[in-house]
Formats: C-alpha cells, sequence, structure tokens
C-alpha cells in the first residue's frame, strides 16, 4: 500500500447529507417518526437555517463538490402544483454559496422521503406517483439548468423498497411484502428514465448535463463455507436487492437513460442460520468480533470488495462512476481512518486498472439523523453535538484526515495511514 496515489485532475472529492438526516423542519413521512434511541428528525442537524456556515465547513475541509439533496416535500403541496417560490429561493441561495465556494453541487431528487400527498396516495406503490415526480423535476430543473448540471435521481431505490416493504424499518413499516417491494422498484426505475429524459434535455449550464441513481451495494455471502442454507440466503438476498434493481434501472435500452453509475459503497453482510451477522440486526459487537467480522457500527467492512465491484461494473454497464457514498460509523476516529484509506486504495488501484471514476462523496458531512437508529451513528466528518440545544460543529480527526486528502488531492495524508489494518 506504499507510495503516492494519483487521482486525476478535476476528480470530485466531495462529502454527502439528505434533506431529512440534516435540514430539520421537514413535512413528510419522517416529522413523527421517533428512531430507536428516542430522536426524532424534527431539528436535525438544523441545516435549514445554518446551510451558509456548513458551506463555510465545507470550505475548510477542502472539497470541490457536495452531494445534497432538494427535499421535494418543501416544494411542491400538490401533485403538479408550482414550485413554493421561497423554499426554491432558498435552495438557490445555497446553490449560489456553493459556486462562491468552488464546491460543485450534485442534486439528489429522492432520498427516502416524500411529500405527504405522494405518501397518502399509497407512495410507490401506486403508479401515479410517476407522472407527479416526472413534473416535479421538470419544473425542478427548469428553475435550477443553469446552476446544477449533476443530477442523482433515485438514492438507493433497493434500501427505501425494502426497509419500506420487507423489512418494516422505513414508513409505512410494512413486512415481507414481496410483491410490494418489485412494484416500488419498478416504479421508481420508470420514473428514472422520464427524468433523465427531461434533465438530459433541458439542462443548461454549459457542461452535458450528468444523471444518474446512487446503488447501494451490499456483498451477501454465506458465513459458514459449507452451509447450503447460509449460500441459498445469500444468493437469494444478492437476486433480490442486487441483480433484481439493477435489471430494473439499467437492463437492456434502460441503461442509456443514465449517463453515469453512483454507487453507494459500505461493506458485506454474512448470512448465517438465516441471520445477517451485522451490527444494524442486532448482532452485538462483540459477538462478532468473536466471529472475526469487522465491522463498524453499521456493516461489515470489506475494503477488498470495494475494488471488484468497481471493476465488475465497468465491465457491465461501461458507465463512468461516481462514488456517491461511502463512509464508516464509529466514535474510533483511528479506525474511520484506516477504513477510508483503505478504501481509497482500493479506489486508486481500481482506477489505475482502467475504471472511469469521476469522484468521491464521503458520507457524512455532519453527525447526523440516522433513520432508524436516530443520533446513535456517528458519521460525520464534523461532529455534532445534539446535547447542546446550539448544535454546535467540531471538526473531528477523521475531518482533518480528509482534508489533507482533498487539499493534497489524495496523496500525503494516506501514506502515513497506509500500514496499520481495519
Ligand atoms: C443512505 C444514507 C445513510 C447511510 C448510512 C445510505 O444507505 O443513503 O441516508 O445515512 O447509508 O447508513
Amino acid at each position: 500500500m506504499d507510495g503516492d496515489l494519483k487521482f486525476p485532475d478535476g476528480f470530485f472529492w466531495g462529502t454527502a447529507t439528505s434533506p431529512t438526516q440534516v435540514e430539520g423542519h421537514v413535512v413528510n413521512e419522517w416529522t413523527d417518526y421517533l428512531a430507536a434511541d428516542g430522536g426524532h428528525c424534527r431539528t436535525a442537524c438544523n441545516h435549514y437555517h445554518r446551510y451558509e456556515e456548513d458551506v463555510d465547513w465545507m470550505g475548510q475541509l477542502g472539497v470541490n463538490a457536495y452531494r445534497m439533496g432538494i427535499e421535494w416535500s418543501r416544494l411542491q403541496d400538490a401533485p403538479f402544483a408550482p414550485l413554493n417560490p421561497k423554499e426554491l429561493e432558498r435552495y438557490v441561495h445555497l446553490l449560489d454559496c456553493l459556486k462562491a465556494a468552488n464546491i460543485t453541487p450534485m442534486v439528489v431528487l429522492h432520498h427516502f422521503s416524500n411529500p405527504p400527498w405522494i405518501s397518502a396516495a399509497g407512495g410507490w406503490l401506486n403508479p401515479a406517483a410517476i407522472p407527479a415526480f416526472v413534473d416535479y423535476v421538470t419544473k425542478l430543473v427548469s428553475a435550477l439548468k443553469e446552476r446544477v448540471y449533476l443530477w442523482n435521481t433515485f438514492n438507493e431505490p433497493d434500501t427505501y423498497a425494502s426497509l419500506t416493504y420487507l423489512i418494516g424499518g422505513f414508513p409505512p413499516f410494512h413486512k415481507w411484502r414481496f410483491r410490494s417491494y418489485r412494484k416500488v422498484i419498478k416504479h421508481m426505475a420508470e420514473a428514472h428514465v422520464q427524468a433523465s429524459r427531461v434533465i438530459r434535455r433541458d439542462g443548461n449550464t454549459g457542461k452535458s448535463p450528468e444523471v444518474g441513481i446512487a446503488k447501494n451495494w451490499t456483498y451477501f455471502e454465506a458465513f459458514q463455507k459449507y452451509s447450503f442454507w447460509d449460500h441459498a440466503l445469500a444468493t437469494a438476498c444478492h437476486h433480490a436487492f442486487n441483480r433484481f434493481v439493477l435489471d430494473a434501472f439499467l437492463g437492456g435500452r434502460r441503461r442509456e437513460a443514465s449517463t453515469y453509475l453512483g454507487v453507494n459503497y459500505y461493506g458485506r453482510a454474512r448470512l448465517n442460520h438465516f441471520q445477517a451477522l451485522v451490527p444494524t440486526n442486532g448482532v452485538s459487537k462483540a459477538r462478532l468480533k468473536q466471529l472475526g467480522i469487522v465491522c463498524d457500527d453499521m456493516f461489515e467492512r470489506h475494503p477488498s470488495g470495494f475494488g471488484l465491484l468497481l471493476k465488475k461494473f465497468h465491465r457491465r454497464y461501461g458507465l463512468p462512476i461516481y462514488i456517491t457514498e461511502h463512509g464508516a460509523a464509529s466514535t474510533d476516529h483511528d479506525f474511520r481512518i484506516r477504513d477510508l484509506t483503505q478504501h481509497l486504495h482500493e479506489l486508486n488501484r481500481a482506477m489505475n486498472n482502467g475504471v472511469a471514476v469521476r469522484g468521491f462523496f464521503y458520507w457524512s458531512l455532519l453527525d447526523n439523523f440516522e433513520w432508524q437508529f436516530g443520533y446513535s451513528k456517528k458519521f460525520g466528518l464534523l461532529s455534532v453535538d445534539f446535547n447542546d440545544e446550539k448544535l454546535p460543529r467540531r471538526m473531528t480527526k477523521v475531518g482533518e484526515f480528509y482534508r489533507g486528502i482533498c487539499t493534497t488531492r489524495g496523496t500525503a495524508g494516506m501514506r502515513e495511514n497506509s500500514h496499520a489494518p481495519v
């Protein structure tokens, strides 16, 4: 792992957030939700009022890109309604602040939340969500076409559809509804294709508009080499959450809708006796350690899989790739630094082997509202003290480290940290 890592000029070193997780003051299906730790998203990091300060922090981190969501529920209060001018103005101002700081925005159009009128009409099970979304996107692109050229339609459709209809973790909390899961994916895939056409037709920044989804990739593997059931379950999960979703969005001619593929990569879930061996599934870290599984507070880490995945996506789809999310949740910052270092080495190696990757967005800018888990998972480059009503941000050790990467374009900081294993 020694030696300088060279990343191409113009590579995006970014960070990412989503509206429900950081903005606060949202009215969507999450507003009244109480997470496992009793937390709710009603104030979150108050990024809604403090975005200028947060852009300053991004300047201090030295990032040149920011993957941010725009919250649909703020902009339309009914299907086909005009966009709310006050809320639009706020997002325009945020985009202008980013521009002044030389930070390129990637705008996410759907990140696990919907306007209440979409939820009331059956959410993405109802095909009426498709034209409503396309109408929203058409209006939004028309309003922002001079400011944004990088668009991300859907964040992790597989996570959204499985947590809403299979696992019961996200509103409306249904379980084992396989037909609903498939339907939601199909409707979102159709909305992606139609919205992408609009974006590619109307974008007007002087650069060709870019559009894609962000696919979460989890490796599902058998824990025991010789267990039939561990293998069978791993294969079934892989087909349902990876293959089926990629086919729906990128299979056949649908691939032509996207100009890139966004990849969110956190690691692996190994299956044993019908149980996923990951902390998010309630398995204790002590038990995972006993089993020899290295994980953060959410998933098993699997850096070598990252490089393999990038090569596989490159071969299969031939689309340029953005790493739309990678990060680790832990209060152990040395662990997070080692984890990041190992993943960036994998990324660099894949790029040297010809995989076209255009940028890397660290999840996340801030400690934030981690959906079902509330504020207990610490992903931030900046920490946020949620016990203090002023919600102070502080630079973390991993933030300092990432600043080194952003400002040296990937070289110096990593060499120092490349030896210790995660
Ligand atoms: C999601 C984020 C989430 C992160 C960490 C991704 O699945 O897009 O919203 O916070 O993973 O769990």
